[in-house]
């Protein structure tokens, strides 16, 4: 099957070659076609261009012709940051949230976390699936081609399994790229409150090896985080997934520094996500790595705490990508196209920054740049075509109308 897609107004994100990521030096600059083509072969992109140079095609047999009628052609969003396998929404605490208490006092008292791991425990593993499947497509409206999603509302053997099944019946039933964390490390479940080195245990010695044994996880994930677990656990949860093959991408540094940066890195973690809280000895660290930092402005947005200071970790030139962080308890949405504008506004990064941090460096903190993340010849067709627009960066501006009218993946329409 091939399709053509033509009268395009602007091409956006199109031609960065086999770069795996754009350095935050380079950050601000984004290649486009005006008046642009795009040809796709199965589910691949076959050839671009401006529509003067376009030669045609000689068979015009199972060809199918998309008219753009001047709207642009982005990538897909590749959003590296998620946990949209969760049971119920947790609107109760935000309306405490809203009365005064904060985040850290809920959780203390059994809420967040917490909560979304008893409710998570009561569900069966197919309404699981059908609940999660229409978050997945909800945010694919949106835009979003590619995604991590993590487990770490289940706590337990058996709850963390259900999750990462269910992830993987995700990965297997919908045309959007998926990979998936094992995050058993979330929070210290209530039966072993007190005995937070028996619950280090069970993921090191039970859960860890049954995961990887159904090969239902790509990375490890901790949440490096005071009451949560310091860096030594995280060194030793990190260690141990790296032996059954699995690479870290960690939270760390939301509400404090406590050197999980550097653990992380010494660990050749792939991601550092959150940040919101830094200090320079992390810039440094950060500074001589090859980790990438996650941030997540939909997260400050709606605890209504402080934002990662992404512009003093460009002027650092340390690599840096915009993920969604979807999750009931502190980001309840998974809208690229709000985190967008969100990381144009509060963290005060261009248009042009923001499409290369949510498109090809997302991609880069999946793994999967080779792939997904821009517009080449090569990679998978996953690219939404928006409605007629003066500039691309009216995406950003009109934050909450969705823009998009159709959505490509893997080459086809959905
Ligand atoms: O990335 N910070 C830890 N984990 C999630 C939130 C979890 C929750 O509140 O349910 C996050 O923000
Ligand atoms: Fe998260």
């Amino acid at each position: 099957m091939k399709m053509i897609i033509k009268n395009i107004s602007k091409i956006v994100q199109v031609g960065i070659g086999d770069k795996k990521f754009i350095e935050s030096k380079n950050l601000d600059k984004i290649n486009t076609i005006d008046d642009g083509y795009i040809e796709i072969e199965g589910s691949k992109i076959k050839d671009y261009g401006s529509m003067k140079n376009w030669k045609g095609i000689s068979d015009w047999n199972n060809t199918e012709i998309i008219d753009a009628e001047g709207g642009c052609v982005f990538p897909s969003f590749c959003d590296s940051h998620s946990h949209l396998v969760f049971s119920e929404p947790r609107h109760k605490e935000f309306v405490l949230r809203i009365k005064g208490h904060s985040y850290e006092e809920i959780a203390k008292q059994g809420g967040g976390i917490l909560n979304s791991a008893d409710s998570l425990e009561k569900i069966s593993e197919n309404e699981l699936y059908e609940i999660s499947l229409k978050r997945l497509n909800n945010v694919i409206k949106y835009g979003t081609g590619a995604i991590e999603i993590k487990s770490g509302y289940g706590l337990s053997l058996s709850s963390e399994m259900k999750i990462l099944r269910v992830i993987k019946r995700l990965k297997k039933n919908t045309e959007v790229k998926i990979k998936s964390t094992l995050l058993a490390a979330h929070a210290i479940p209530k039966k072993y409150f007190g005995k937070k080195q028996d619950y280090v245990k069970l993921i090191l010695e039970k859960i860890i090896p049954a995961v990887c044994d159904e090969n239902l996880a790509d990375y490890i994930d901790v949440f490096c985080e005071k009451n949560y677990f310091d860096t030594y656990d995280t060194d030793k949860i990190l260690k141990c997934g790296i032996k059954y093959g699995l690479k870290p991408k960690i939270h760390v540094n939301q509400f404090n520094s406590l050197g999980g940066i550097e653990t992380a890195i010494k660990n050749n973690a792939i991601s550092v996500d959150h940040l919101e809280v830094i200090n320079d000895q992390d810039i440094d660290n950060l500074k001589n790595s090859n980790t990438i930092a996650t941030l997540l402005p939909s997260c400050s947005f709606f605890l209504n705490m402080p934002y990662a200071k992404a512009k003093k970790l460009i002027s650092n030139n340390i690599k840096i990508n915009i993920a969604s962080d979807y999750n009931p308890g502190s980001s309840p949405s998974g809208n690229m196209n709000f985190v967008s504008s969100l990381a144009c506004i509060k963290l005060k990064l261009t248009p042009n920054q923001v499409i290369n941090a949510t498109t090809i460096n997302g991609a880069h903190a999946m793994e999967i740049s080779d792939n997904y993340g821009s517009i080449d010849i090569g990679k998978k067709a996953n690219i939404f075509i928006t409605k007629r627009i003066s500039s691309y960066d009216y995406l950003h501006y009109s934050f909450t109308e969705n823009i998009i009218k159709s959505i490509i993946l893997n080459g086809k329409i959905v």
